[in-house]
């Protein structure tokens, strides 16, 4: 395969770290883009051995400074995952989550033409686009119309539409994928989302996390290396369009929480609290188009993810890291 330059935004968080891990072992030059609002440079260790091949420049996506980046290195394609990543923190900053999600992301489709980028690739969110689904699994076309139920929802699905405008009018191609509940190694399970990592720490430093909700709210959890191989496929292949990166199986609270209990080795004893706003009953995605536009499905069944995540969490578990109790987020 030709070796290229591509900029990964968002690249020291973590589905951006495990996507320069790959595109570096496949002999790209990469270099992440990350202000370490919640990105973090351990998460970067292993890209950090591959010497001249790899680079990292803390700058802000918002910021002029980006332009320099790009400059420099003059990406043949941009990873854009960079952005406020969370439901939660966009309920209670609708303005900061558009400043990032929407201002940022223009700067990076401006960057991006302004140096002659051929293709972006989007994480595009499958868990917010499609608002509460009438029927599952949901495919790409029921976008059209839906409301999402939260400002990050509705601040990654206005993207689609500047991504759409930069096609059509800058040359820029594009491909948005719609991701499922991303779960695996390096997920910040003191974070604000990811429930699978919340869950287990919280379990492995012996204490017994809050469901939020009734438990039965179900989501399409899909391991990190899977959706990684999806960023990867679409540098070249499909082009102006959403696609959507899931399993398509539901999975309830409830369900991943025995799961996990049973993987740790503790008995399930689930406390419950309340509903928290802005998140959905039901999701999983359609992954047919996937399979069509871009040769991928996903490899790793959730029981061995969610070992894998496990194992990972007693290697690097400390028991004076502080790992919340919290509820389940889609994203
Ligand atoms: N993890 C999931 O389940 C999931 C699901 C759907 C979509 N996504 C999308 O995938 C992408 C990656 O998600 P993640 O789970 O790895 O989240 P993450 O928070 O680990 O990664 C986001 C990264 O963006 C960086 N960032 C935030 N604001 C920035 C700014 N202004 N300038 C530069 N960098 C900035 C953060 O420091 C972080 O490293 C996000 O765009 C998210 O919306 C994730």
């Amino acid at each position: 395969m030709r070796e290229r330059s591509i900029i990964v935004t968002g690249g020291a968080g973590f589905v951006g770290s495990h996507l320069c891990d790959r595109l570096l072992e496949e002999g790209h030059q990469v270099v992440a883009v990350d202000d370490l609002v919640t990105g973090r440079t351990e998460n970067l260790s292993v890209a950090s051995r591959h010497g001249d091949a790899f680079g990292f420049s803390e700058t802000d996506i918002r910021t002029p400074g980006l332009l320099d980046v790009f400059d420099r290195h003059r990406p043949d394609v941009v990873m854009h995952l960079a952005a406020q990543a969370g439901v939660r923190p966009s309920l209670e900053d609708p303005d900061h989550d558009a400043s990032v999600n929407v201002l940022g992301t223009l700067n990076v489709l401006r960057c991006a033409t302004s140096v002659g980028c051929r293709k972006v690739v989007y994480a595009a969110s499958g868990g917010t686009l499609y608002g509460e689904p009438t029927s599952l699994p949901v495919r790409e076309s029921s976008a059209d119309g839906a409301h999402p139920e939260s400002p990050y929802g509705i601040s990654k699905k206005v993207v689609l539409d500047y991504l759409r405008f930069f096609s059509r009018h800058r040359s820029l191609e594009f491909v948005a994928l719609a991701l499922g509940n991303v779960y695996g190694p390096r997920q910040d399970p003191t974070g604000e989302a990811g429930v699978i990592s919340i869950f287990a720490s919280s379990m492995l430093a012996g204490r017994s996390p809050t469901i939020f909700g009734d438990g039965d709210q179900t989501r399409d959890y899909v391991y990190v290396e899977d959706t990684v191989a999806a960023f990867v496929a679409a540098m070249d292949r499909a082009s102006g369009e959403v696609v959507n990166i899931g399993t398509g199986i539901e999975t309830s609270v409830n369900a991943l929480y025995t799961m996990l209990c049973g993987i740790v080795g503790i008995p399930p004893t689930p406390t419950y609290g309340p509903q928290p706003e802005g998140e959905l009953r039901r999701i999983a995605l359609d992954n047919a188009h996937a399979a069509s536009v871009l040769g991928w499905r996903p490899r790793t069944d959730l029981a061995v993810g969610l070992a894998r995540t496990v194992e990972h969490l007693r290697e690097s578990y400390s028991p004076s890291a502080d790992a919340r109790s919290d509820s389940d987020t889609e994203r």
